[in-house]
């Protein structure tokens, strides 16, 4: 394939060749996916959402092993309360508090109940939990006080060049990023977050539309971007949510980003470290095939759609709030494991999942999306002339 050059000011902020950024995907973005974008030239994000100090340093040094090229590490800076409201209750804010060291027993009747009758309902055996959790190790608290500020210990001391934050606001420890040589992105899914992470100081903000993959918002990318750029000028702004190949990336900086983060594409390279049989339904999906649901941690999340999430949605009890939540499904989705019922457990994907059809080298992705927006935008002019009168 001839290389082409698609340079933006991205590529100079980050020290990298071109201007795709892997997503910090928690389970998903390891050590392997993260090396194959940075050695193909664009940016491996390693999603650490729940990785301790200690096992985030190991899959830093890994990631080193692989590549000499930048990447960066994601995490979820603390944003939840301190008791597990239902949602809908406007509870759910907080801080480094964390979760209280009774959290087990403070979980509500109605939804403890619930997930015993969707355990019911499927069949599945009655099996204890194991601890962590899919989305946060709740035992020993380490989402709770000193967990984000011993990630973030890590990644300084590893001298990593790039911070993500996939939730909150970076901006207390946006100096010691900045003293420390590290370039800070956040993601935000409204224009008022945009505005508030840029004013903390973030080099980067990442505009994430709803029909992202994971956790997301409420407006769409098409709509979202632009409104992000304009708010935030003359911050760079990546755009995320629904790109999934070099049509993508041209629309994306045609719309003012200077790059795009990109999730559900690379969930299904072959370098992912994410189930085979998760990975496959998502390859099976149609561009119709999602849910965006609170059921697996309380916040809103894009899945492959199942069962189980109708089950929940349609019983109209209310979730809790994250984590807490997850705390309650994951005693229905550690027995589904159990059972060989995987497909009842979380599978983030986004809209795009129908575009997919096939686990791929992740450098061959990146290298389509970008030869695919190199020549849309060289042919541009001549498909569609700009007249002037
Ligand atoms: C499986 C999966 C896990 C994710 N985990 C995280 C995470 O831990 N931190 C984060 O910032 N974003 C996470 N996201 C969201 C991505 O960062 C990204 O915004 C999203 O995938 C972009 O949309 P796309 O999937 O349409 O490319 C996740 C997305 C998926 C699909």
């Amino acid at each position: 394939m001839a290389k082409h050059a698609l340079h933006t000011k991205l590529c100079d902020i980050l020290g990298i060749e071109y201007p795709v950024v892997l997503a910090g995907m928690g389970g998903v973005s390891r050590h392997k996916l993260v090396a194959a974008v940075s050695e193909a030239g664009g940016l491996g994000i390693v999603g650490a959402a729940t990785m301790g100090p200690e096992e985030l340093r190991e899959e830093i040094r890994k990631v080193r092993e692989l590549t000499d090229k930048p990447f960066g590490v994601d995490i979820l800076l603390p944003t939840m309360g301190a008791t597990p409201q239902a949602s809908g209750s406007g509870a759910g804010g907080g801080g480094e508090g964390g979760i209280p060291r009774n959290w087990r027993d403070m979980l509500p009747a109605p939804q403890r109940e619930f997930a015993a009758s969707l355990r019911r309902k499927f069949d599945l055996p009655d099996v204890e939990p194991d601890f962590p959790t899919a989305s946060g190790r709740l035992e020993g608290t380490p989402f709770g006080p000193g967990f984000s500020r011993s990630q973030i210990d890590t990644i300084l001391e590893e001298k990593v060049p790039v911070f993500a934050s996939g939730l909150g606001n970076p901006e207390p420890y946006v100096e010691e990023f900045r003293a420390a040589g590290v370039k800070v992105i956040a993601l935000v899914g409204n224009v008022k977050n945009a505005r508030r992470v840029a004013d903390g100081g973030t080099d980067v903000v990442v505009a994430q539309g709803a029909e992202a993959g994971g956790h997301t918002g409420r407006v769409g990318t098409m709509a979202l971007v632009p409104q992000v750029v304009d708010a935030v000028a003359p911050k760079p702004v990546l755009a995320a949510g629904g790109i999934g190949d070099g049509r993508g990336l041209a629309a994306a900086l045609c719309l003012g980003a200077v790059g795009v983060w990109v999730g559900t594409a690379f969930l299904v390279s072959k370098e992912a470290a994410w189930d085979d049989v998760l990975k496959q339904r998502i390859l099976d999906a149609s561009e119709e095939d999602t849910r965006v649901t609170r059921i697996y941690s309380g916040k809103t999340m894009r899945n492959i759609k199942n069962p189980l999430i109708e089950a929940w949605e349609e019983s109209g009890v209310p979730t809790l709030s994250f984590p807490f939540q997850a705390a309650v499904i994951r005693d229905v989705t550690f027995a589904a494991e159990k059972a060989g019922r995987k497909e009842l457990g979380m599978n983030p994907a986004g809209q795009i999942s129908g575009m997919f059809n096939e686990q791929r080298p992740a450098k061959d992705i990146l290298a389509e999306i970008v030869e695919q927006a190199a020549e849309i935008i060289q042919r541009l002019p001549a498909d569609v002339p700009a007249v002037t009168s």
